[in-house]
């Protein structure tokens, strides 16, 4: 499964980078305004950062809207990916862009049919929101759960990209149903490498070598 970052903000997908394990970023809407600055500058700035997927949303809601904005989007980079939401609208404009070789996201996939719709229509990227399904007492990793076993069994070659991921257990329990991708916030990417254990443990051997050093200098 390959780690997206989910976010607009260039000094972490920088940082992120430098540790070689992201291989796409997610934005949104919320994140850009989040991020404040020019939109176009920031995109293209982390197109440059990241060589893989970087999925950018339009804001229009008609398909004419959405095709013009998603044409628009794709020409800021090459790697850019077109991020539509799933509405009616969405599924028509996800079509148009596909059959010009512009690749797709289709976001806010909330049950396994929107899921189906959205592959057919030729998104290379479908994705649904986790954390947003167990806010409300569903069951997030069981969509993906399911999106994934249907695309396997119908051999569709969307790509599965679980998003709105909360915590490390979101990302293992995602890549133990078979996503293809997990997008996650920068914090959830420092979570998945911390452990108290790890820290506790270095601590130890470097006091134990700094022991050592000193009794070996103390040693006549
Ligand atoms: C996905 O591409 C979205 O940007 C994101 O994962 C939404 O997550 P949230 O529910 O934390 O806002």
């Amino acid at each position: 499964m390959e780690l997206f970052l989910d976010t607009a903000q260039v000094d972490e997908v920088r940082r992120a980078a430098a540790w070689g394990v992201v291989t796409g970023v997610t934005t949104n809407p919320t994140l850009m305004a989040r991020a404040g600055g020019d939109p176009e500058t920031i995109l293209r700035t982390i197109a440059g950062l990241i060589p893989g997927p970087i999925s950018a949303e339009v804001i229009a809601t008609d398909v004419d809207g959405m095709v013009r904005e998603g044409r628009h989007l794709a020409s800021l980079a090459d790697n850019i990916v077109v991020k539509i939401p799933m509405t009616a609208a969405g599924l028509e404009a996800t079509h148009r862009l596909s059959r010009e070789g512009i690749r797709v996201n289709v976001t806010l996939v909330f049950q396994p049919g929107q899921a189906l719709l959205a592959a057919r229509a030729g998104a290379s990227f479908v994705s649904p929101f986790v954390g947003r399904l167990d806010d409300i007492g569903e069951d997030g990793i069981g969509l993906v759960a399911e999106i994934v076993e249907i695309f396997r069994t119908h051999r569709l070659p969307a790509r599965v990209l679980a998003a709105s991921i909360r915590h490390p257990r979101h990302v293992i329990a995602a890549a133990r149903v078979g996503a293809d991708v997990a997008t996650m916030p920068m914090a959830v990417l420092e979570q998945l490498m911390r452990h108290p254990l790890t820290d506790a443990g270095l601590e130890r051997f470097l006091a134990d070598w700094q022991a050592a050093q000193q009794a070996r200098a103390a040693a006549p």
